[in-house]
């Protein structure tokens, strides 16, 4: 394994995921990690990553020097460099300028990292101070026109540095580069699959669980359901899954999720109908967070209450994945402004001791749908479309009552039918339909109708972070807006969402 020191950049996650794609399995580590719980990780490789910090600043992030004693091969990166350059006795220029942007890499020696490339290359580069002087035992390996000591070399010591990015896409050849680092220096085999993975959670789940029990709260998304299929195949029946119906979810969902859970996977499940506690105390509510504020509560009082009634429960299991971890942990990250507060199924009930089981908190999503797919998972639920944990409560604009959800949910179906017909499904980060608090004017046969409109949201994303409404065909779009009207009674209009998120979100509410 290779582990990475978090000096605080915004590329660590895609360090991590070049060396995880490389199969070499990785994790990320704060910078005061001890040396003896370095030591204990037993990492083939050290990578130090980048970071927006000058070493000159009082505050800038630094580890233990004790690290560069441990004769295990290093790869700095940008500040990460800078930090190996500075602790070892060479000298770092603070910059009055930054240098951002594409750069011309010459290489100078085609040693190490730098093997499968002649001549040169095009990196990208983000740093404002630079090396001047080089700590004994080093050379230089490579420079850009504004700067002579772009990458250098300690062979002896293995430690190599460069002063660009080689884990953006920017650096073209930046993950050959990363592979002879990984393999030629670290001597990494490539073993990291999800099938080794699932074995190892599998055994690491058994020996910290034992013979005691564990919940888990399974809304049926695809982290949910993976983590409650591995723990299964670890401790079997030990697992209790909590199922809340909450009345907000879609046409048929709970039954479907039935099924699949309990008779073909023969999870040991629990179906809570809580739709009437839901509804209740929803009733009149049309402020957006006063209605995710609820549901969370009613979520998290439902979840206590049942899982109360197993007395013996030590554990609760969280499908966390690793971008939680590493944004809650990380050094640097502030707090970012709360835009929609988010309740997701499988919250820590707040009144409860119990030790937690995260058996996915180091897997990036991509690599969780694999492990769902090497764990026999359907397709179905590997490849569902996110839905929020408040469900349609926050698709039905205004009031929420049977009635409307009763329509949304009856368009929502016939617009996924259409989508998936049309084989958008999957390449749609998400496809739903909206309900307006507004009504309008219509004909039907002879007659004036007065009666509700639905908005369709179909947008394209790689991480919901930033999203773009989908440039459905003309075609599709029509037959969604047909089969509505003449199918959905109440609805009249049907309109297509065309915002992106920013400055638009994807949910409405
Ligand atoms: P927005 O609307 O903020 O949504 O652009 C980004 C992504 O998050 C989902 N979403 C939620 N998921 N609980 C969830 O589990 C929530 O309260 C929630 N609100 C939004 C949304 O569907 C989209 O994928």
């Amino acid at each position: 394994m290779i582990l990475i020191i978090d000096f605080g950049s915004q590329f660590n996650q895609l360090i991590a995921r070049r060396v995880r794609e490389c199969r070499v399995y990785c994790q990320i580590v704060p910078p005061h990690i001890p040396l003896t719980e370095l030591n204990a990780l037993k990492p083939e490789g050290i990578i130090l990553s980048g970071g927006p910090s000058s070493i000159y600043e009082k505050n800038s992030p630094k580890m233990d020097p004790g690290v560069f004693d441990l004769q295990i091969p290093i790869l700095g990166i940008c500040y990460g460099m800078q930090y190996m350059v500075h602790s070892l006795g060479g000298q770092v220029q603070q910059a009055n300028k930054r240098e951002y942007g594409f750069a011309e890499l010459l290489i100078q020696e085609r040693a190490g990292l730098f093997q499968d490339i002649q001549g040169k290359t095009i990196c990208w580069m983000s740093h404002g101070d630079s090396i001047v002087g080089l700590p004994p035992g080093f050379r230089i390996t490579a420079a850009t026109a504004n700067t002579p000591i772009a990458a250098i070399i300690n062979k002896h010591k293995q430690f190599y540095g460069v002063q660009f990015h080689p884990e953006v896409q920017h650096t073209p050849k930046g993950k050959l580069m990363l592979q002879r680092f990984l393999f030629d220096v670290c001597g990494c085999k490539r073993n990291w699959t999800m099938k080794n993975f699932a074995k190892d959670a599998i055994r690491s789940i058994q020996e910290q669980v034992g013979d005691k029990k564990v919940i888990l709260g399974l809304s049926g998304g695809v982290d949910s359901s993976v983590t409650a299929l591995l723990i299964h195949k670890a401790i079997g029946r030990n697992l209790t899954c909590i199922f809340v119906d909450n009345g907000l979810l879609r046409k048929n969902e709970a039954e479907q999720l039935k099924k699949v859970f309990q008779q073909h996977l023969q999870l040991n499940i629990r179906f809570v109908n809580a739709a009437k506690a839901f509804l209740e105390t929803l009733k009149g509510v049309v402020d957006p967070e006063k209605k995710r504020k609820i549901i969370g509560k009613v979520f998290m009082d439902v979840f206590e209450a049942e899982a109360r009634k197993l007395k013996d429960a030590e554990f609760l299991a969280q499908g966390t994945l690793y971008p939680d971890i590493i944004e809650s942990q990380s050094a640097f990250g502030g707090p970012t402004a709360v835009i929609k507060s988010h309740h997701n199924v499988g919250g820590l009930p707040l009144t409860m001791k119990l030790k937690l089981v995260e058996p996915l908190k180091y897997l990036f999503k991509d690599e969780v749908r694999l492990l769902g797919k090497a764990l026999g998972l359907e397709d179905n639920l590997i490849w569902r479309q996110p839905f929020p944990g408040p469900g349609l409560a926050i698709r039905v604009i205004g009031e929420i009552t049977p009635k409307r959800l009763a329509i949304l949910r009856e368009v929502d179906a016939v617009l996924l039918e259409e989508i998936r017909a049309g084989g958008f499904y999957r390449k749609l980060w998400q496809s739903f339909a909206v309900l307006l608090p507004i009504k309008s004017v219509g004909i039907m046969g002879d007659q004036r109708t007065y009666e509700n409109i639905v908005a369709i949201r179909a947008v394209t994303s790689k991480d919901a972070m930033t999203a773009d409404w989908a440039r459905l065909p003309q075609k599709l779009l029509a037959k969604i807006s047909n089969r509505i009207i003449n199918e959905v009674r109440g609805v009249n209009r049907v309109v297509y969402d065309i915002s992106s998120k920013p400055p638009s979100t994807i949910e409405w509410e």
